[in-house]
């Protein structure tokens, strides 16, 4: 569904990604593992053009992408979490889900804010409640939810856990396993392990710009030289 071919990127003059290499079949979940700095988010970024990547392919459904403007990404049927939560502090739950919301492309179940209010209950107990009150968790569980709305058929999701409670983790590892079933491919990166292993088919795992290791998650969970080397800090 998403292949990801020798892709470069950079900020200004600093070159940040080497030629990263990866795929996403119809349905799989795959994590991009890597210490601070190593360039998740920048691939996510460079994958949904908001860091136009200086060389490479992105293609997703056959079509490539590189160097497509974002807002066509998303059209295309890319939905991306950034790390840091978006959400409109002075709107309602509701009223980000609404402002989320585009239509779906025909042959999918479209999203609705009852649907995503079964995927994550607690959003549906705060429907009028302002984003700007809800904890952390609540919030990234709304910035997921608002991003669904779009009927995206990838989600990239950067580091759905960070600095999320240990019950609100476990929570959003049930709600990621809940948009596998229902078909959704998703690329999320993590620094949390457990979580990744929890949700994860394979991992990729990255260090300074490069992909240096690409396995199942069991394999990496049995492969402790591997996660010493790329993971341990
Ligand atoms: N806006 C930016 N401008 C310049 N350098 C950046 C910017 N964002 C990230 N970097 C650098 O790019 C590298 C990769 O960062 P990032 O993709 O955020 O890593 P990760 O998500 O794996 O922690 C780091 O060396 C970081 O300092
Ligand atoms: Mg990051």
């Amino acid at each position: 569904m998403l292949r990801v071919e020798g892709l470069h990127a950079h900020y200004g003059q600093a070159h940040i990604l080497h030629g990263i290499s990866l795929e996403v079949a119809q349905g799989e979940i795959v994590c991009l593992l890597g210490r601070n700095g190593a360039g998740k988010s920048t691939t996510m970024k460079s994958i949904m053009g908001l860091v136009p990547p200086s060389a490479g392919c992105v293609e997703f459904d056959g079509r490539d992408l590189a160097g497509r403007p974002a807002f066509e990404i998303a059209r295309a049927g890319i939905g991306y979490v950034p790390e840091e939560r978006r959400i409109f502090t002075e709107l309602t739950v509701e009223e980000n889900l609404a402002v989320g919301r585009r239509p779906a492309p025909a042959g999918m179940k479209p999203w609705t804010p009852e649907r995503a209010y079964e995927l994550f209950p607690v959003l549906g107990e705060m429907r009028r409640r302002p984003g700007g009150r809800m904890s952390g968790g609540e919030q990234q569980m709304l910035t997921i939810a608002r991003t669904l709305m779009g009927n995206p058929r990838l989600l990239l999701l950067d580091e759905p856990s960070e600095g999320l409670a240990p019950v609100i983790v476990e929570r959003m590892a049930t709600a990621i396993l809940a948009l596998k079933r229902e078909g959704l491919s998703i690329l999320l990166s993590e620094q949390n392990l457990v979580f990744a292993n929890a949700v994860a088919d394979r991992a990729c795992l990255i260090e300074t710009g490069q992909l240096r290791h690409t396995a199942s998650m069991a394999a990496l969970m049995a492969d402790e030289a591997v996660r010493a080397r790329y993971l341990s800090v």
